[in-house]
């Protein structure tokens, strides 16, 4: 099938030190109504690689080498108007802190309904049913609209957030650590709803976690990265029960089982002493 995302040979340098690889030709795609997980330990640079492909990353930062071509069009090419109107529109975003990305001072229905307004032109009775819909579609109750983030629960604000990042039915939704700050069971229903939309909406789906179990449960394929660098990239039924890279393999075998019998075990890094890798 056709590729939606493509990211080729993506290398993400300080602006200060473009010699200081933080992300280091990273290639990967995503396909229609497929997802992709991309795993690795804190600091492997994968908000990086998210927030580069949204046009976002800071100003400390630069793009050093490789595309991002998002339905064949190579992204660096659209002016900063053009890619206002991807993001949010076509690529929607989960951010990894959703507790600063809401704005406290406005009703969880209107941070909804804005990008409505802003990208479809929604207004007055037909905007408010929208928001409604999608309110119900997270499963949060129409009538809390009205209601400030602070008067929601931590699982219930996050699914203010995927209903602002799918109000415009985005082709593409990337989702950094949607879940990681919630419950277990919030997090399982969370990580349901995601899958569900993806499916009805047939939308490409980028996800970054940290928990193999959330792979497990929801990848396509997978992308292992470590220290900037994708180390190992295939289906989820190759990476996870054929891993061919020693980081994979020390990454599985930290894995705690289902009944928590297994011990949690730090990496083994002895495989590194082999490898050639960056420092
Ligand atoms: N503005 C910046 N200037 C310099 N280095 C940065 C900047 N932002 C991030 N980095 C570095 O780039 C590397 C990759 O960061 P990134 O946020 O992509 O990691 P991550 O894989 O998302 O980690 P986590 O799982 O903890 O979220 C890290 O070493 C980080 O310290
Ligand atoms: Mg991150």
């Amino acid at each position: 099938m056709a590729e939606l995302l493509k990211i080729e040979d993506l290398t993400i340098c300080p602006a200060s030190a473009p010699s200081r690889k933080l992300v280091s030709n990273v290639s990967f795609s995503i396909e229609p109504g497929k997802t992709t997980c991309v795993v690795g330990e804190s600091g492997s640079g994968k908000s990086l690689t998210a927030l580069s492909v949204m046009g976002l990353l800071s100003k400390q930062l630069v793009r050093t080498n490789g595309r991002v071509l998002f339905q064949g069009q190579d992204l660096a090419d659209l002016s900063t108007e053009e890619m206002r109107k991807i993001r949010g529109r076509q690529i929607g975003m989960i951010f990894q802190e959703p507790m600063t990305s809401l704005n406290p001072v406005l009703t969880i229905g209107f941070q909804i309904g804005e990008p409505l307004t802003v990208h479809l032109g929604l207004k007055g009775d037909a905007l408010k049913a929208k928001v409604n819909v999608l309110l119900e579609q997270v499963g949060i109750p129409a009538h809390r609209a009205n209601s400030y983030p602070d008067e929601l629960s931590g699982g219930q604000r996050q699914r203010v957030m995927i209903a602002m990042s799918i109000a415009c039915e985005p082709l593409m939704l990337i989702a950094d650590e949607p879940t990681t700050a919630l419950d277990v069971t919030v997090q399982a229903q969370i990580l349901s709803l995601l899958d569900n939309l993806k499916t009805s909406m047939n939308m490409g789906m980028l996800l970054i976690t940290h928990d193999f179990g959330v792979v497990a449960d929801v990848a396509d394929d997978v992308v292992v990265m470590f220290r900037g660098e994708v180390v190992e990239a295939g289906s989820v039924a190759q990476v996870l029960n054929k891993p061919k890279h020693p980081y994979t393999k020390a990454l599985l075998a930290c894995v705690p089982d289902a009944e928590g019998k297994k011990p949690l075990k730090p990496i083994d890094y002895a495989w590194l002493k082999n490898e050639q890798v960056p420092a």
